[in-house]
């Protein structure tokens, strides 16, 4: 049966995919068997799945016509020296219908698709060079705490214009950590890579898969972790360079109807029930891993794939746990995320698997054996829509420390999470990067300091938002850019953004306070609008006051003993007023405070003048 079910265990499902494929390694490497394969005699063997199909042919810019064969998979004459079909012919898939039509598509699993300027839409291109790219170097260890640089390719340049997998490989790999970012090919630029066309093609836009390889290959020279952004929740609804109608009905691949369809997306919902769709997803997994060598994935939108209400409506999952179970849960979805975590973690026991799910689904980062779905993080996304939220809509004086540590700490204890200040989804259009929303347009004039880190280049503050060229800015790549080189021009203040965000780096490095268990907040002072945490052996204290210092401010501490700086936003390096003395040593006194046995008296500064300079900003409008 191709239907799976929950309710069985996930050895069921296991060996379900055992027997049926005999060898569970061969059912997730299909893109090794399916769409077409060279033969080791240089012939050509064609196989497609396509159910609701009459028959499927293959055409091209070759000069014999290859031949029809209604079971869809269609095996070459013998050929001697060369291949059958020469390295970066043009390809179509001619499939006829039951209804007589011939329809002139990609095939699914297509490796290579390209387009001419004057074209619409892309063309299926045979890739199979003469000589495989070879990997000169290995995979960096899995790191422990993971410090996330969210990067796009083609918006990576300061010139308006598309980068290439070249031009980031040798502009901005030197400039980063660990990255992540959308780049299976997407006919619709603007869709940011969201809606992809074909899932085992690699943008041509950026240059060759060749070039991709030599991408992630340098990446991990510099000791870089690459993770992949994947989208398997849905696809384009294209047709003719897409994988909508591949069969000539709405339901291969997809459900049909309009259970098949994403309301405000207005994409194609994958079947996950369908063995066929198991097979080319999990394979598209495998490909990425084995082909490309990504060390990880973060999976996009599996909200929606967990819910049949695809998180849209009035759901809350705000402690209700009968939003979590029952019959708006897709089993479906959920024992495919399993099935794929199980396979990636069996298989590549490094691999880092990460899900971006609002809704805080129970369990979903622990392992499978225990009934989760067995991610290793979650992406707690409503911490940058919080921060965006606190700076369009809140003035300083008025910040809600409460709400916002209950919105830092509110995790599942026990489940790992990935949290960013800010993402792509802040910095798209419709909203303006943090940076932005702290000092406007100051940005031009009086560049100021501010923390926002880990969405492409702003961690020195790039201005502005992110657009891309589409018809309703003319086509424009104006906002379509980073401009890195703004952080080494000499007199901008750029560069000390960029100065503390490389220490608190290297400090975190040291002492790995992302992997470190959950945060103790010792003091929460609504008034004073001071923080103190702690964390990883280390005391973090905050002051948000938009014009409050203080000095012998008594902070408590579990441990008897000194305490030093090791991080300080005020120091001039960092475009501070270097008002503390940076080697001054605190020594603690045996009076229990916030239920710790001890405290010492701390002088707080001003966190910075950012905040003033915010704050003032507001009042005037
Ligand atoms: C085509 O491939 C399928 C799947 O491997 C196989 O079951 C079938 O026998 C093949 N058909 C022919 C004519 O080789
Ligand atoms: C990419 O690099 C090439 C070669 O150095 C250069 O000519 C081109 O302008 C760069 N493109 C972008 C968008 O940065
Ligand atoms: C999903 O795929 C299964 C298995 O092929 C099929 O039985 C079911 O009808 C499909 N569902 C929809 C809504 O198309
Ligand atoms: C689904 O969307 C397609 C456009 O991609 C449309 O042609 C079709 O009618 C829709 N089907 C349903 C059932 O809403
Ligand atoms: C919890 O969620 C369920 C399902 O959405 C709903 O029927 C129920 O009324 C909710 N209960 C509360 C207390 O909000
Ligand atoms: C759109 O771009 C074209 C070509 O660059 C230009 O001629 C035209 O004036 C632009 N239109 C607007 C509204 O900016
Ligand atoms: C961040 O820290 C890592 C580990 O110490 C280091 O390799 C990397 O160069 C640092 N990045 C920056 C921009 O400082």
């Amino acid at each position: 049966s191709n239907i799976v079910k929950m309710n069985k265990p996930i050895s069921w499902h296991l060996a379900q995919l055992e027997e049926a494929e005999e060898i569970f390694d061969c059912f997730t490497l299909s893109y090794r068997s399916f769409g077409i394969q060279r033969r080791s005699d240089n012939g050509l063997v064609l196989r497609e799945w396509a159910p609701g199909a009459e028959a499927v042919f293959l055409t091209g810019d070759f000069s014999k016509f290859l031949g029809k064969n209604s079971l869809g998979n269609y095996t070459s004459p013998k050929v001697d020296k060369s291949p059958a079909i020469k390295h970066l012919t043009k390809l179509k898939l001619v499939v006829l219908t039951k209804t007589g039509e011939y329809l002139f598509w990609i095939s699914p699993w297509a490796k290579y698709v390209t387009k001419t300027l004057d074209s619409v839409t892309y063309d299926w291109t045979h890739w199979d060079p003469p000589q495989r790219y070879q990997f000169q170097h290995t995979r960096p260890p899995r790191p422990s705490s993971l410090r996330i640089y969210e990067a796009h390719v083609g918006i990576s340049s300061p010139e308006g214009k598309i980068a290439s997998y070249k031009n980031f490989t040798r502009d901005v790999l030197p400039h980063i950590k660990d990255l992540l970012m959308a780049i299976m090919e997407h006919a619709y630029y603007a869709s940011f890579g969201y809606q992809v066309t074909n899932f085992f093609a690699a943008s041509s836009r950026f240059g060759t898969p060749d070039d991709l390889k030599h991408l992630v290959d340098t990446a991990h020279s510099m000791g870089i972790t690459v993770l992949l952004d994947v989208v398997h929740r849905h696809a384009s609804s294209n047709t003719e360079d897409g994988l909508n109608y591949f069969d000539g009905t709405d339901s291969c691949f997809f459900h049909g109807g309009s259970r098949g369809n994403h309301s405000l997306w207005g994409s194609r919902l994958f079947n996950y029930s369908s063995w066929e769709v198991a097979r080319f997803l999990l394979s598209n997994l495998r490909w990425w891993k084995e082909e490309y060598h990504f060390d990880g994935f973060r999976f996009d939108a599996v909200t929606s794939m967990l819910y049949q209400h695809h998180g849209i409506g009035q759901f809350h999952f705000w402690g209700n746990y009968s939003e979590y179970f029952g019959m708006h849960v897709d089993e479906d979805a959920l024992v495919y995320l399993m099935l794929a975590n199980h396979i990636l973690h069996k298989l590549y026991p490094q691999c880092i698997t990460v899900a971006e799910d609002v809704s805080g689904m129970p369990g979903l980062c622990r392992p499978i054996e225990e009934g989760g779905l067995g991610f290793d993080y979650r992406l707690t996304m409503a911490v940058p829509d919080k921060w965006i939220q606190v700076l369009k809509e809140v003035g300083a004086e008025d910040w809600d420390l409460k709400n916002i540590v209950h919105t830092l700490t509110n995790k599942r204890r026990g489940e790992a999470s990935i949290t960013y200040a800010e993402s792509h989804d802040q910095a798209l259009v419709g909203d303006k990067s943090l940076a932005f929303w702290l000092m406007d347009k100051d940005m031009y004039t009086n560049i100021l300091l501010a923390t926002s880190t880990s969405w492409v280049s702003n961690e020195f503050g790039h201005p502005e938002w992110l657009d891309f060229p589409k018809k309703g800015n003319n086509e424009s790549y104006y906002y379509a850019h980073r401009l890195f080189n703004l952080v080494d021009i000499e007199h901008l203040r750029y560069r000390q953004l960029y100065a503390f965000d490389r220490d608190m780096n290297l400090t975190e490095d040291k002492y790995g306070w992302l992997a470190g268990c959950q945060s103790a907040v010792t003091t929460l002072n609504q008034a004073d609008k001071v923080i103190v945490f702690e964390r990883a052996n280390l005391l973090f204290v905050f002051n948000f006051h938009p014009c409050n210092s203080y000095i012998d401010y008594r902070v408590a501490v579990e441990h008897a003993g000194k305490y030093k700086i090791k991080l300080n936003s005020d120091e001039l390096q960092y475009g501070g007023q270097g008002r503390l003395v940076q080697d001054t040593e605190f020594f603690t006194e045996p009076m229990p405070f916030n239920g710790r046995a001890q405290s010492f008296l701390e002088i707080m500064r001003l966190l910075k003048n950012m905040a003033l300079k915010y704050s003032k900003r507001l009042n005037k409008s």
